[in-house]
């Protein structure tokens, strides 16, 4: 047992609203997101359209409000009208991106369809790589417009009488990467953002949009490509994005562990520029930072044996890529990096974890008649996105801390809370391996007290992961003692995340 954590929380300092769209997602067509995925015709539980309801079962417990499509990379080469019309007539194309082949067997309509059956809102990418101002303006218009034009009678004649309404619109997707098809400069992105965003909002001025900032903290352009961007799009613009993939080094997990502080760190700098350049929205507000693409990934195996293999393949439909098997390590990084975004909800004006099925994904399928299962990263979302609501709340948290190599010292426990009318969350993060720490909670007087905790299981260590048929890690109930002088007080095992809920009184 380390040294006891105090942690209080005012529950009248109240900070920010939590945006319910923070607890975005992310379907690429990229590897068995959207096939063998989400679409698998051959599924016992597939619809008419060919949309599996096991998965589409999980999407909804998982309990998602935004789902970003069609890529990432893959929409920088992409064609939105391939995926109109009749399927048969549908072209097949390679996927310079992913080197895959696409069949445009899933596009917009069958997309924004599934979508909605699932709660979910499209937030739509255009293509800024290969293509610019007049396809982005054709494909809002054919989404948005309500008839009588060759555009929006074409949706029409494809089955869609009314329009999609789609609100939210991403200016192209990491245009700074020379990896990207049709990367560019900063001045050449900034002023293409600029007319598209520009022609896009004479079209429908309801758009919110959101311009492409850095793949990640790391890039040399980091910070000159974000100040260079919202000089040519203010005023243009509602948001600016920031992509952030974390992975552990295996000789420092403990640097691993603290990866909310530098998401924490990364988001203030883009907030600090916002700031400098004085870049405000079209509604008068500071331009939000959408942390469009978030997650655990294992770079280092993609970039020096799976990419290597895949690049120098035949290109296959629907591949299997970047199909991470989630640790208990994984599932606690993922719900810290979850708190980290609340806390900052005074400037993340949204989110997306990224992906949503089998890429890198919190839920897993195997194709044919094959199961769909969670890994151990969906239950710190699934957990948040359906309690974290209404204000933050900055506990302050006595503890022990954590001496990192890369981030310096943390503290051991990582804390957040919301209060939303009478009721309260408190999210937790353990980083701490090796010992439990007895926590006293301090909320003033409350009742109803229920909590979770998701940890290392029996028999399991660190590293296990769930499979098909064996969900090893799961949340399971904590138990908390609520003392005559209103303090809970609980342990907190070595390597958890745990989520308490309460009513105040
Ligand atoms: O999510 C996987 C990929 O990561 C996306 O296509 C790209 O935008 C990012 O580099």
């Amino acid at each position: 047992m380390t040294s006891p954590t105090r942690i209080s929380v005012d529950r009248t300092a109240l900070g920010a609203e939590v945006p319910r769209r923070l607890f975005g997602t992310f379907v690429e067509h990229m590897g068995r997101c959207v096939y063998d995925g989400i679409h698998s015709p051959d599924h016992a539980t597939s619809d008419g359209a060919g949309f599996r309801a096991d998965v589409q079962e999980l999407v909804r417990e998982l309990g998602a409000t935004v789902v970003r499509y069609p890529g990432g990379n893959f929409v920088s080469g992409y064609r939105w009208e391939d995926g109109v019309g009749p399927r048969a007539e549908r072209p097949v194309r390679l996927d310079a991106a992913w080197h895959s082949t696409e069949t445009n067997e899933v596009g917009l309509h069958e997309f924004a369809d599934w979508a909605d059956a699932a709660g979910l809102e499209v937030m739509e990418a255009v293509n800024l790589g290969t293509r610019g101002v007049a396809e982005a303006a054709d494909l809002l218009e054919y989404a948005n417009h309500p008839s009588g034009t060759a555009l929006s009678d074409r949706r029409r004649a494809n089955g869609r009488e009314e329009p999609f309404g789609i609100r939210l619109w991403c200016l192209g997707n990491e245009m700074d990467g020379p990896w990207q098809i049709g990367h560019k400069t900063a001045d050449e992105y900034g002023r293409l953002a600029a007319e598209s965003a520009r022609m896009m909002r004479f079209l429908d001025p309801s758009v919110e949009l959101v311009a492409a900032g850095s793949s990640n903290h790391e890039m040399p352009t980091f910070g000159e490509w974000e100040r260079t961007v919202l000089r040519h799009t203010a005023g243009l613009v509602d948001h600016i994005s920031v992509h952030a993939y974390y992975e552990e080094d295996p000789a420092d997990a403990a640097s691993f562990l603290a990866s909310g502080v530098a998401l924490d760190r990364y988001i203030g700098e883009v907030a600090d520029i916002i700031d400098e350049v004085g870049a405000i929205g079209p509604d008068g507000r500071p331009i939000g930072i959408s942390v469009d693409e978030w997650n655990v990934w294992n770079q280092t195996r993609w970039n020096e044996v799976d990419k290597p293999r895949v690049f120098t393949g035949d290109w296959p439909i629907a591949p299997r890529l970047i199909e991470d098997d989630y640790t208990v390590t994984d599932a606690v990084v993922v719900g810290s990096l979850l708190i980290t975004l609340i806390r900052r909800s005074d400037r993340v004006s949204m989110a997306n974890l990224a992906q949503l099925v089998n890429v890198i994904a919190p839920i897993r399928t195997e194709p044919g008649g094959g199961a769909a299962w969670r890994q151990t990263t969906f239950h710190p979302f699934a957990l948040t996105a359906a309690a974290a609501t209404g204000r933050v709340v900055h506990p302050r948290v006595d503890g022990a801390t954590i001496d990192t190599a890369r981030h310096g010292a943390v503290d051991a426990v990582d804390a957040v809370a919301t209060v939303d009318g009478d009721a309260v969350t408190v999210l937790l993060a353990h980083r701490e391996l090796d010992a439990a720490t007895d926590v006293e909670l301090d909320l003033g007087a409350v009742t109803d007290v229920e909590a979770v905790v998701l940890t290392i299981p029996d028999g399991g260590d660190r590293h296990t992961t769930n499979a098909a048929g064996a969900e090893r890690v799961a949340p399971v109930a904590l138990s908390v003692e609520v003392g005559a002088d209103g303090i809970l007080r609980f342990p907190l095992p070595p390597l958890a995340w745990a989520r308490l809920r309460a009513r105040l009184r």
